[in-house]
């Protein structure tokens, strides 16, 4: 790992927000640079990202119908995301830019795959890796935020940096559930296990134009 450019201003150190204290490595340096690279590239693959999580969100909702906290705070969480969604679009359009087609991602793909089956340990596993993609974005969203601020786009920094606070709050509300809809499992044994398998990932993952 190449430290920062004589140029570039030190990062923070990693310090895990508490709200997503599962998180155990920052992303290696320079993702920053990439992304602010092709800003076009990253803001359509993040309104992607912001349309799977609705989906996603729906998809638990509609898995689950007879779970009622699970129900109500899906569908709130499908609505903030659709709202996510449509701010991303509106900034890509006050700058002209379309909406790409979606890419497979890689990093999610890993993490699902993670998954066990059904029943409660599978529930369980779902929410665990839902509250790790957000916990993800959470830091990506951030670091993008600050990037854009230091660059000079201060209203899409704010932007970025309100949106990665409500991505924090989203961890939250999956742990949570994970431990009030998953009695009998070892929910904070679990997200330990895939938090390690998470941070191999990201540890992994080249640099590219999207937020994961
Ligand atoms: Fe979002
Ligand atoms: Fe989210």
């Amino acid at each position: 790992m190449s430290p920062p450019a004589a140029d570039q201003p030190a990062r923070d150190p990693f310090v895990p927000d508490e709200r997503v204290e599962a998180l155990l490595i920052a992303t290696p340096p320079g993702w920053e640079e990439v992304a602010l690279g092709n800003l076009h590239a990253t803001m359509s693959d993040h309104a992607h990202a912001e349309k799977k999580a609705a989906l996603s969100a729906l998809s638990l909702l509609n898995a689950n119908p007879a779970r009622d906290e699970l129900v109500y705070k899906m569908g709130k969480l499908a609505r903030e995301e659709i709202r996510h969604l449509d701010q991303v679009i509106g900034h890509m359009r006050r700058r002209g830019w379309s909406l790409l087609a979606d890419r497979p991602d890689r990093f999610a793909g890993a993490l699902l795959s993670e998954r066990r089956g059904g029943g409660a340990e599978g529930l369980c596993d779902r929410l665990l890796v839902a509250a790790l993609i957000e916990a993800r974005s959470w830091e990506r969203l951030n670091l993008l935020g600050r990037a854009l601020r230091s660059a000079g786009d201060v209203e899409l920094g704010e932007f970025y940096g309100e949106l990665a606070r409500s991505e924090a709050g989203h961890y939250r509300v999956f742990v949570e559930l994970a431990d009030a809809e998953c009695p009998g499992v070892d929910v904070h044994g679990r997200l330990s296990e895939l938090a390690q398998v998470e941070a191999g990932v990201i540890a992994d993952l080249p640099h590219e134009p999207r937020i994961h």
